[in-house]
């Protein structure tokens, strides 16, 4: 990259498994590590339904447990809105608010939640499909409503209702600083698979 004098110079963060070579490279020019990632794996014939269905109780004993539809597009704009700015960590783990588009659900795309009172939103799951294989894209809970198994439950249900579509891989990832969704992942089985770093650039004036 060139620049003109004078003008800080930047690229843009890059993201690499932990074992690229390419790291290595980056590091020795001054690129630090400014964010880690990973990637898990749940195998349909690794669950203990026993367990899900227990741990979806939970939500369940909160609210009522259900996919998502495109009737509930204005609690899942409501919720995606109110939580965009609690998602940690870098490029790797980033969340983009929802559009409208977005929230049009389909047999490639579908979304499980919990709702309280009012049919209001507490906890959602977007989940993409391609055949057999299904990548949770975000999961999030109402800030109030944190710290009571939501999150596990709302995922937990998702992952028994695809088994029941055939699904035989669930796949899910987040920030390695994320305390909570990890213990999450890992109540409900999924194994890390993957590990990420993002790296940054370092600064260069001209
Ligand atoms: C991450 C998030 C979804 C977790 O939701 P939640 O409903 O609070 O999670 P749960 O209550 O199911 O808790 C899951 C586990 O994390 C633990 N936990 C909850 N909040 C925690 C916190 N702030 N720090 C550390 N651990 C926490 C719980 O004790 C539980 O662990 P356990 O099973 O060992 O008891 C929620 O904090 C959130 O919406 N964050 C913003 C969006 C986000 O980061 N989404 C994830 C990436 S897509």
């Amino acid at each position: 990259m060139t620049a003109s004098k004078g003008l800080a110079v930047t690229s843009a963060p890059a993201v690499l498994r932990v074992d690229d070579p390419r790291r290595r490279e980056l590091e020795g020019e001054g690129w630090t590590v400014s964010a880690r990632s990973w990637g898990a794996r749940l195998a349909a014939d690794r669950v203990d339904r026993q367990l899900l269905a227990a741990l979806a109780g939970r939500g369940a004993a909160l609210g009522t447990v259900r996919e998502l539809h495109d009737d509930d597009a204005a609690a899942i704009l409501e919720l995606d809105a109110a939580t965009a700015s609690d998602y940690p960590g870098g490029i790797a783990t980033s969340h983009t608010p929802l559009s409208v588009a977005q929230v049009v659900l389909t047999g490639r795309r579908r979304a499980f939640g919990v709702l309280g009172l009012g049919e209001k939103l507490l906890a959602m799951t977007f989940v993409d499909l391609d055949g057999a294989l299904a990548e949770i894209d975000f999961t999030v809970v109402a800030a109030p409503w944190r710290g009571r198994g939501l999150a596990t439950a709302v995922k937990a249900a998702s992952v028994l209702a695809l088994l029941v579509d055939g699904v035989r891989v669930v796949r899910t990832g987040g920030d390695a600083d994320n305390e909570a969704i990890i213990r999450a992942n890992a109540a409900l089985g999924f194994v890390v698979d993957e590990q990420w770093v993002t790296l940054t650039a370092p600064m260069r004036g001209g």
